[in-house]
């Protein structure tokens, strides 16, 4: 917060396609597609006209007992994004929740199945699911969350793949430490196990953090192998971030639940939805007094508005994909991220899969800044006087433009942060290879 008080405040008052527009009239890329929700741009024409009709009719009816039509609409829609395999929906309002909700039921599935010993979660290191309790403790004890430890449950985790990729083009990969360690802590503990949770081929929050392509698939094969839950949290991935609508499809894998929010209602309203299979579903059935009953209800969960506006995003996007105009401005951002970074004396590393990158930055002459330096932040803040804007992560600035970015535009996303690099990182004052605190 004394950062941000400290700073002069960037009040953002329009939207215009990809583009944000500031009180004094000054535009800005949104290179952080306002936190990885925006698919269309902002103030989009179609999205506006869903909304607008949806306000005429009504603004919020609740789930808890009752229904509305375009909920029903829409779950149908996105049964039909696993080809049917996952049809039944359970909506809530952001992306954390959509992932408590998956864990939860994971839970109580195998209480009402009868094998109340699988209670345990499997998580991979480094995860980001979300900010609740639940989805802190299966998530990596990073910055964000290790102050809150002593009140988060036990996970179980495995390492990471080891994988690089940008252009198409592979700097490393291996992933067999990661499923062995995977396929040990199953063979141990899958009589004690409820589920497996992944965020699928790039953990986002940890920096962009790639997996190699079948990687996802194998986790899945091993799953299934030991009779545990596959959760795959798409919250970030899903909505044509990574070329398809979903991870999911694009690997050719089927969990048992896909948690989908931020792109699902297109960046315009807080709406998430977790998909299940019939199986699952039906095991929730019962008299009431059989105890069933999935006790989660959040007041806005499956807002009518939110609702409305998914499912013209979806209609937009699916041509979109199909066009193939995604992929192209994916291969670009990694062309033009590979000139701009390849040879920069400040890039430690950097990456890009789909609409996803990261560059991390590095003194010249010497192995880091201190912590309070703030190199990301720096040149994020720099980026804003290029008509940019860009979110830090540490010494990393992360690349998640909206899906609609038009060639010129990936070409401004990529030329700002170079250029606000070149402005703010060498004046940075190195630390020598001193500890941290
Ligand atoms: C993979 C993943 N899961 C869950 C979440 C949490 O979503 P929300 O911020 O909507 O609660 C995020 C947010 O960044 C995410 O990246």
């Amino acid at each position: 917060m004394q950062e941000y008080r400290d700073n002069p405040r960037l009040h953002l008052v329009r939207g215009e396609g990809n583009w944000l527009i500031d009180g004094a009239g000054k535009r800005y890329l949104d290179g952080n597609a306002s936190v990885w929700t925006n698919v269309h741009g902002h103030n989009d024409p179609d999205l506006n006209r869903a909304l607008r009709e949806q306000l005429e009719k009504v603004a919020h009816v609740t789930l808890l007992g009752l229904n509305h039509p375009i909920a029903t609409e829409l779950a149908e829609d996105l049964a039909g994004l696993t080809g049917a395999a996952l049809p039944r929906c359970f909506f809530t309002d952001n992306g954390s929740h959509g992932v408590e909700v998956a864990l939860k039921l994971s839970f109580q599935y195998w209480q009402l199945v009868g094998q109340e010993s699988k209670r345990g979660v499997i998580s991979m290191e480094g995860a980001y699911h979300g900010d609740t309790f639940g989805t802190m403790a299966v998530g990596g004890r990073s910055e964000f969350h290790r102050r809150f430890s002593p009140w988060l449950f036990a996970a179980r985790t495995f390492p990471a793949p080891v994988h690089s990729e940008c252009a198409g083009r592979v700097a490393r990969s291996d992933a067999s430490a990661s499923l062995a360690a995977l396929q040990a802590l199953l063979e141990r503990d899958a009589a004690t196990t409820a589920c497996v949770i992944l965020e699928p081929r790039v953990q986002g929050a940890a920096g962009m953090v790639q997996q190699p392509a079948g990687f996802v698939k194998a986790v899945a094969e091993l799953c299934r192998q030991h009779r545990v839950h596959l959760i795959l949290d798409e919250v970030f991935t899903g909505f044509g971030r990574l070329g398809a609508l979903t991870v999911s499809e694009l690997e050719g894998v089927v969990p048992d639940f896909l948690c989908l929010a931020k792109g699902l209602a297109a960046g315009y309203l807080p709406l998430a939805a977790t998909l299940t299979s019939e199986k699952i579903y039906e095991a929730f059935l019962g008299k009431f007094s059989e105890g069933r009953t999935f006790f989660h209800g959040h007041t806005f969960s499956g807002n009518p508005l939110a609702c409305a506006v998914a499912r013209a995003s979806l209609r937009k996007l699916r041509p979109m994909l199909a066009s193939g105009q995604v992929a192209d401005r994916a291969a670009l951002l990694g062309r033009e991220m590979a000139a701009a970074f390849a040879d920069h004396a400040h890039v430690r590393t950097f990456r890009q899969l789909g609409l996803t990158g990261s560059v991390e930055f590095k003194p010249v002459s010497a192995e880091r800044w201190p912590t309070d330096v703030r190199a990301g932040y720096q040149v994020a803040l720099a980026a804003r006087r290029h008509g940019l804007i860009i979110r830090p992560l540490g010494d990393s600035i992360l690349f998640v433009p909206p899906i609609s970015i038009q060639a010129d535009e990936v070409k401004h996303l990529v030329g700002a942060v170079r250029l606000a690099m070149d402005d703010a990182l060498p004046g940075l004052m190195p630390v020598s290879s001193q500890p941290q605190p």
